[in-house]
């Protein structure tokens, strides 16, 4: 199993680190512009391997795609992060050029290739992938949701004041502050509705936390976050390399789905070898409907900026 990461940067690196520790893939190729980084990168994760226990190789390159051929799954996570008080989708201009350009020299060294969109504006990075490669729609997958449920999670913990491991929840839409539909109603602790621990009013604020979750780490960090973004791509490639057949909710091409049609979107899907296998369609209330109609028409406005 060979995966290929561009972007050496914050994102890149942590998921490099996490895949590498949980040591399920061969080899893994960092890709950057900044002359030396990507080799730097690599060697520095190599030297945590007898430390951290892996043997996945990792090796970096300045803008060499012919170390990245024949991978099996590439990561895109080139471009430019938010500074704080920034909204993803002021980013389009400059990442949007570069998204194009990775994802067509990834193919050309890799025609069999998977690959995961996390660059933002996201939903809309993922779109223009879609619209600018003929790869099959489960070979295109946006990173969006597993992060912003991870994050939903933490701060259903927080308010229900046990370990996160004892919750269970989704985000679905758009990956944008105001497109997220934290799906309160089916949060559960221990399978238990987190309604019967806590009050509406405590949930509705952890639904706002949630989606203003990237803003915050960004404010405080100067910069946005990356230990659980690379977490969360980590956790999709895995889910892919090791044919898992797990659920993660994902930016994915909708043909119907959900009412939806030529956008991606964050909708729950089960991830395996092939890719994008299954888009699982919830029975949303009417609420929830409402709130995923509105957040796809905001993806959609973004979607037009694209020159596709
Ligand atoms: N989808 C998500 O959930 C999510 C979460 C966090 C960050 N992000 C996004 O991921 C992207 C990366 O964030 P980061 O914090 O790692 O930024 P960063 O600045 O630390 O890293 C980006 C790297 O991309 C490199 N790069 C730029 N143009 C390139 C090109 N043409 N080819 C190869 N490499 C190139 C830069 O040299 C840099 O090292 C941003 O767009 C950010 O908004 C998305």
């Amino acid at each position: 199993m060979k995966v290929t990461i561009v972007g050496a940067g914050a994102v890149g690196a942590s998921c490099a680190e996490y895949v590498a520790i949980k040591d399920f893939a061969s080899e893994v190729v960092l890709l950057d512009i900044k002359e030396g980084f990507a080799e730097g990168k690599a060697m520095d994760l190599m030297q945590t391997a007898t430390l951290n226990g892996f043997d996945t190789k990792i090796t970096g390159t300045t803008g060499d795609y012919s170390k990245t051929a024949d991978s099996d799954v590439a990561v895109i996570t080139s471009g430019i992060p938010r500074k704080p008080g920034m909204t993803r989708e002021e980013l389009i201009g400059i990442n949007a050029g570069i998204v194009k350009e990775v994802a067509t020299n990834l193919i050309k060294h890799s025609p069999d290739v998977i690959l995961i969109v996390v660059s933002n504006p996201m939903d809309t990075m993922t779109y223009l992938v879609h619209k600018t490669t003929n790869l099959p729609k489960n070979r295109i997958i946006g990173m969006g949701g597993a992060l912003d449920s991870a994050r939903f999670k933490f701060r259903l913990s927080e308010a229900l004041e046990c370990p996160p491991s004892d919750v269970d929840g989704m985000v679905i839409g758009g990956h944008s502050d105001t497109g997220m539909v934290p799906l309160t109603r089916l949060a559960t602790r221990n399978s238990v509705p987190v309604t019967a621990f806590i009050s509406e009013d405590r949930l509705n604020q952890v639904s706002e936390d949630t989606k203003v979750g990237g803003a915050t780490l960004t404010k405080l960090l100067g910069t946005s976050a990356w230990y659980a973004p690379g977490a969360a791509v980590s956790a999709l490639v895995q889910a892919i390399a090791c044919d898992q057949k797990k659920m993660f909710p994902c930016s994915a091409m909708l043909e119907g789905e959900y009412g939806l049609n030529d956008i991606c979107i964050g909708v729950p899907a089960i991830l395996g070898k092939d890719g994008l296998e299954k888009i699982v369609e919830l029975e949303l209330s009417d609420a929830e409907s409402a709130k995923m109609k509105e957040s796809a028409e905001g993806v959609k406005k973004t979607n037009t900026l694209l020159d596709v």
